[in-house]
């Protein structure tokens, strides 16, 4: 799967369906799925490191994470977060993060917002390095939005989020994702773009969807957005698991013969 395949999916009327992974493990386990693309997410930061939010993702965390998953996911498309202010230090600095990212086994980056960077978009685009857009919630941005909720209500916030779709379309992006804003918005916004839009938190009318892969495994019992639904119950399947391996140890029932040489 390359980025242009998101393009035809948009042309074909394909729904889009994407995950974020961060490990060779779960790479291997998703290479075998049918889902069409892999976001190596600065979300790392918070679910495999436990840090507070996004801005902690550094573009060496990025790289391990990114190296792992391109060991296991097969031919699946790979994007790569651009983490916190990776961007946002002239487009010199954005293309050797890219380059360190796309040389880890990303085939694209993604990266928030894009008012103020355009030249690095546009950069990154003329350089061959496919570009997904990010725009609604910027977790990145976490601290000037007081907050993760909802973005684009009322009228003036919706048609900022319009022109910057437009905007990021315009500079070469081959898809946007769309966080955390009214169903009707995104539905527009994905009408007025001919590059797919893939939601979280956004509604049906996306071109596609995105999940945080141990989110839609149910794996953190912590954390109940609207937008989430658990396709496992992970969490209890796993602690059931670990629960009953220490009976087995303890009761002397593991390992067995069978499990033992000779
Ligand atoms: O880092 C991430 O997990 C993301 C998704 C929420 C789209 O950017």
């Amino acid at each position: 799967m390359q980025a242009g395949h998101f393009l035809n999916a948009k042309q074909e009327q394909r729904r889009l369906s994407m995950v974020t992974c961060y490990d060779y493990t779960f790479a291997r386990l998703l290479a075998r799925s049918s889902i069409d693309g892999i976001l190596v997410g600065d979300s790392a930061a918070m679910v495999m490191h436990g840090h507070p939010s996004t801005i902690a993702a550094r573009v060496e965390m990025m790289k391990l994470h990114t190296e792992a998953v391109a060991r296991g996911a097969g031919d699946k498309l790979i994007v790569a977060d651009m983490p916190f202010l990776s961007y946002r230090m002239g487009w010199t600095a954005a293309l050797d993060a890219a380059h360190v990212l796309m040389s880890a086994g990303a085939q694209a980056v993604k990266l928030e917002g894009v008012d103020g960077h355009e030249d690095v978009v546009q950069r990154l685009v003329e350089s061959g390095i496919p570009v997904m857009g990010h725009l609604g919630l910027q977790p990145q941005s976490i601290h000037a939005f007081g907050g993760y909720k909802v973005q684009g209500r009322g009228d003036e916030a919706a048609q900022r989020i319009l022109r910057q779709a437009v905007m990021l379309e315009q500079l070469g992006a081959f898809s946007i994702v769309l966080e955390c804003i009214p169903a009707p918005l995104a539905s527009e916004v994905t009408a007025a773009l001919k590059v797919p839009t893939i939601g979280i938190g956004a509604g049906a009318g996306c071109d596609g969807q995105i999940l945080v892969l141990q989110d839609l495994l149910g794996m953190n019992t912590d954390f109940h957005p609207r937008f989430v639904r658990h396709f496992l119950e992970g969490a209890n399947a796993i602690v059931e698991a670990l629960d009953g391996y220490d009976q087995a140890v303890k009761s002397g029932d593991f390992p067995s013969i069978e499990e033992s040489y000779t």
